[in-house]
């Protein structure tokens, strides 16, 4: 049965697609069957950041809507298996429809990661009522802490109780000169267990245009791959 895992921030722009995406294919790279479904309805873009096929024409509201076997419509991409949003919010897409339709891959994957929306509202709600585990990711700034515990109190609200933090862009040069919050002060402010930590790196900005295969040799796939790792409850060194 597999383990579902919300990535979310409540704030826009922080990392959520990147890091769902780089987690998911550091979970496969390991031999772990992982589907990546795209909560960000009329916005996603993980199709891209994932270099997925194109031939695919369904997303998971075809599914809800019986327009396609649950099997059709999954993408193939550089590692996961992938979900695309659909283009519009559809009044069929309730917790419930959403429940059944993931219910159709539970038994093949060992993984299934939500990329949420930013806000705390539509797919983030639907998502957010399907996972078990959830994962804040958080800039290690103020202003994305404080949304992301606002975030955090929503899934814990929806019952899910084992919720983890990611910081996402640390620059260890820029911390150490004052201008963002240390690890240890975002962990203080979010209350929440640290799950890694992904520094700033110029080769993840390239995926939105590149895709991810781009990511070989960096330190941002590193840090994926010791996220994926204590996903899967082995032990390894915080590096920073
Ligand atoms: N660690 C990082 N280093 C450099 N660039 C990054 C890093 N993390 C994310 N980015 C860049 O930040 C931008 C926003 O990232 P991304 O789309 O993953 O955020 P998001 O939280 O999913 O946004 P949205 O809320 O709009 O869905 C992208 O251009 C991405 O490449
Ligand atoms: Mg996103």
């Amino acid at each position: 049965m597999a383990k579902k895992i919300i990535f979310a921030s409540g704030k826009g722009g922080v990392g959520k697609s990147s890091l769902t995406a780089g987690v998911a294919v550091a979970l496969s790279e390991m031999g772990l069957n992982t589907l990546v479904i795209d909560f960000d309805i009329g916005m996603g873009c993980l199709d891209l950041i994932l270099a997925a096929d194109d031939t695919g024409i369904f997303n998971w509201g075809d599914v809800i809507n019986g327009h396609c076997e649950p099997s059709v419509a999954l993408r193939s991409t550089i590692g996961p298996k992938l979900l695309v949003a659909p283009v519009e919010f559809d009044e069929s897409f309730t917790e419930d429809s959403v429940k059944e339709m993931i219910k159709n891959y539970e038994n093949e994957f060992d993984y299934i990661l939500f990329d949420a929306p930013a806000g705390v509202r539509g797919g983030f709600l639907l998502a957010a009522a399907c996972a078990d585990e959830g994962i804040i990711v958080s800039t290690p700034d103020e202003v994305c802490v404080r949304v992301g515990l606002y975030a955090g109190d929503i899934l814990y609200s929806k019952g899910i109780e084992n919720i983890r933090l990611i910081i996402n862009r640390f620059n260890k040069r820029l911390t150490t000169q004052g201008h963002y919050l240390n690890i240890d002060e975002v962990i203080d402010a979010t209350v929440l267990q640290l799950l890694g930590v992904v520094p700033e790196d110029k080769k993840l900005s390239f995926c939105s245009v590149t895709g991810m295969q781009s990511l070989e040799n960096s330190k941002a796939k590193s840090a994926f791959f010791r996220i994926a790792k204590r996903l899967e409850g082995i032990n390894v060194n915080l590096v920073i």
